[in-house]
């Protein structure tokens, strides 16, 4: 990918943290650019300008597939290896990230992503209207993550049925990898409908939550390379490498982490080796497609949960026409993206 992707990048020193802020608008095609705010470490801040890149073309995409009349962006502070963020480092980089996006002037809006609370995005919303997510007493939507976790369980159940026949998930072997904030409610989801399920995360302490609820607890390695039917990445992104793909003994790979492949011909050798991929983009969208339906349309909880729910569908749909016009999930739902961008009418006249 090319820089030249996307419309506009910001990189700035953020005047009061001193730390690098990075806000990357992928495409406002279909409508205001969305996307949350990574507040992580990464070595060099390159790294993190990539992950901007990379994440803000994913909420491209996420939005197009899901139906929304919105666009991608993200912004990603990428805090130096060693720097602690203190309480008073927090709010000097939520008060940068705030008017960084107040001089976007509405062309982006953000939420909280890997590193960031809904209590963060009250932070931000006091200098700028363009966020999302802020707790409920400060007029938003809250938490994000219990609606993606409801949306991976959807894409998890037309998954299901492909594999066999039925969208039970009881029985069903699943692997999840991560139990982070998105991880841990979906272990719980899953547990609830008797999954068999091995759970991992690089924190130990999630292991006595994870085996309350029944699950075997097995490391990060076991986990990726577990044999199981359905293999559900929720940690961070680039866990399926090339060299990854000859180890694994799953038959097929549905989670909530964004950016799973490690390169895009990745997707190509999942294929080849028989294994189902459903793009993470599709997968992770139930938080948008809840704060957005919440926010901007003004629906009913259940409304939104409706939407959110519908990822079964769109997941159905996309292994559906991957194996009628021979292609992977992947190449299919990319295909959709390009056809609702294409089209931004079409998908603005169905919201
Ligand atoms: N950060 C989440 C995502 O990657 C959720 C989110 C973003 C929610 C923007 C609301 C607004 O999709």
């Amino acid at each position: 990918m090319s820089i030249l992707d996307h419309e506009q990048v910001l990189i700035r020193t953020g005047p009061r943290s001193r730390l690098p802020v990075i806000v990357a608008v992928h495409s406002s095609t279909l409508g205001q650019a969305v996307g949350g705010c990574r507040l992580w470490h990464y070595a060099d801040w390159r790294d993190g300008l990539a992950d901007a890149l990379r994440l803000s073309a994913g909420m491209t995409a996420k939005c197009a597939v899901a139906g929304l009349a919105n666009g991608g962006g993200k912004t990603v502070v990428a805090v130096p290896p060693g720097v602690e963020l203190d309480a008073a480092l927090r709010r000097a980089v939520l008060d940068d990230v705030a008017d960084t996006i107040a001089s976007l002037d509405g062309g982006y809006a953000t939420g909280p992503d890997v590193g960031t609370t809904p209590q963060d995005m009250a932070v931000i919303g006091e200098r700028t209207p363009h966020v999302f997510c802020k707790p409920a007493e400060h007029g938003g939507s809250g938490d994000s993550s219990p609606a993606t976790a409801l949306g991976t369980l959807a894409a998890l159940r037309a998954v299901s049925r492909r594999l066999h026949g039925t969208r039970a998930l009881a029985g069903v072997r699943l692997s999840l990898v991560g139990l982070g904030s998105v991880g841990m409610r979906l272990a719980r989801l899953l547990a609830e409908e008797g999954a068999d399920l091995l759970v991992s995360d690089i924190d130990p302490a999630k292991r006595a939550a994870s085996e309350e609820l029944g699950a075997t607890w097995v490391s990060p390695e076991e986990a990726l390379t577990a044999d199981a039917d359905i293999l559900v990445p929720a940690a961070l992104g680039g866990i399926l490498t090339g060299d990854v793909v000859p180890r694994l003994r799953c038959s097929a790979i549905a989670g909530p982490a964004n950016n799973q492949l490690a390169t895009e011909a990745v997707a190509g050798l999942l294929h080849r080796r028989g294994i189902v991929w459903v793009p993470d983009y599709v997968v992770s969208a139930g938080g948008v497609i809840n704060a957005l339906t919440l926010e901007l349309h003004h629906e009913t909880p259940a409304a939104a949960r409706e939407r959110v729910e519908a990822i079964e569908h769109t997941v159905a749909d996309l292994l559906d026409t991957a194996e009628h016009r021979q292609m992977t999930p992947a190449q299919a739902a990319k295909d959709l993206v390009r056809l609702r961008l294409d089209a931004p009418s079409a998908t603005a006249s169905t919201e």
